[in-house]
């Protein structure tokens, strides 16, 4: 029996997003890579990116944005279940999810002291990493905890400091990656309200785990001579083929699964990734040009944070609106893809 059939929904009451201080154009970039600003603005859409010092972490960051969050949720106000009369809805949270692929540490998760670190010590907390599709993952995780009674209000964090991963030579991934962290706190509510997430699709293909690894540095491999083990290592052309391919999959499987069509969705929040993919998939899903929200150009791929980040800009710039209905997807290394639904709520960003 699904979610929908319960009747029992995730609502988004909260969405916040930060990203660090230091910007890194491609103009600097080609100063030290063999690449080029009009390269990398044509092939992917971006033009810089945000990236952590090495004294701002993932940790950091996600306590920035689901402080954001926490304080959206209170300033939109008491629409529901757990919120208190003074608006204090940091008080109620009871689970803190938090998807990443570059914790602050290999153990323990990092969910945790995100949790302390934001006041909510005592709530549920652990980690969820399906790297660039972790946001939805996460927000499918965080969607069955409400519906199985685990939780009436969750903190939702995607946060990834993408760039550490890098090899600071290669221009492959450099170029395309950014840091920083999105948050949506969720409350106990019903499938029919505005702001009810759902349904969901979600995939995996462990068989083409090498296209994006980090291939040192765990159990398979814990150390290694070369150097460039540590590092991401992505091969690009075939990423995006299956990118495109399995989020416009993905997307029509959710939609059917609503009863939407692709003439039904108002907005399109794609993962980050590349504008050419973002466009490829619309462009094969039959959605209007007008209706990709994209902040790209300024973030790069933020990995597990770029959803919440590209609906934060979106809500901010008046793109995003109550009562739009929103279609996510989302690719990453894995391989994981997913997508999910919903209606867009009354919301209120805060600072
Ligand atoms: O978050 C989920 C995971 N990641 C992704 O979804 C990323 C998916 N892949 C991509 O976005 C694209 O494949 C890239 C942006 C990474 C690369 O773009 P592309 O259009 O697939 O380029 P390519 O790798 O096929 O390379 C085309 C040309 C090659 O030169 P030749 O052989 O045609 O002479 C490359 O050597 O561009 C060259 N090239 C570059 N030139 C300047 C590759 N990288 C660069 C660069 N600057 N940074």
């Amino acid at each position: 029996m699904s979610t929908q059939d319960l009747g029992v929904a995730a609502v988004l009451v909260g969405l916040g997003g930060w990203l660090p201080p230091r910007t890194v154009d491609n103009h600097e970039l080609s100063r030290r890579l063999d690449t080029s600003d009009e390269w990398i603005r044509t092939r992917t859409g971006i033009a810089s990116r945000h990236v952590v010092d090495p004294d701002l972490s993932t940790v950091d960051m996600a306590v920035e944005a689901g402080a954001r969050a926490l304080r959206s949720a209170a300033a939109t106000g008491g629409s529901g279940p757990g919120d208190g009369a003074d608006g204090a809805a940091g008080e109620a949270v009871d689970a803190v999810v938090l998807a990443t692929a570059t914790p602050d540490h290999p153990c323990p998760a990092s969910a945790p002291q995100v949790a302390s670190r934001l006041g909510l010590g005592g709530a549920a907390a652990f980690d969820v990493n399906a790297v660039c599709s972790g946001f939805v993952y996460a927000l499918a995780t965080a969607t069955g905890l409400i519906a199985a009674g685990a939780a009436r209000r969750v903190l939702l964090v995607g946060a990834d400091a993408f760039t550490t991963l890098l090899d600071p030579a290669d221009r492959g991934t450099v170029p395309i990656f950014g840091d920083g962290a999105g948050a949506m706190v969720l409350r106990a509510g019903t499938a029919g309200e505005p702001g009810a997430v759902g349904p969901f699709d979600l995939h995996s293909d462990g068989e083409l785990a090498d296209l994006l690894i980090v291939p040192a540095g765990g159990t398979r491999c814990p150390t290694s001579d070369d150097p460039r083990d540590r590092y991401f290592s992505m091969q690009g052309p075939a990423v995006f083929r299956h990118a495109t391919a399995r989020m416009a999959e993905s997307s029509r499987a959710v939609l059917d699964r609503a009863g939407w069509t692709p003439g039904d969705v108002d907005r399109f929040v794609g993962h980050q990734a590349n504008l050419r993919i973002l466009q490829t998939t619309a462009k094969s899903l039959g959605l209007p040009a007008d209706c990709l929200v994209t902040n790209i150009e300024h973030t790069g791929n933020t990995s597990a944070a770029s959803i919440p980040l590209a609906m934060a800009d979106a809500v901010a710039d008046g793109t995003l609106c109550a009562g739009d209905r929103v279609l996510m997807t989302a690719f990453g290394a894995g391989l994981t893809w997913g997508s999910a639904l919903l209606r867009w709520p009354r919301l209120t960003l805060a600072e």
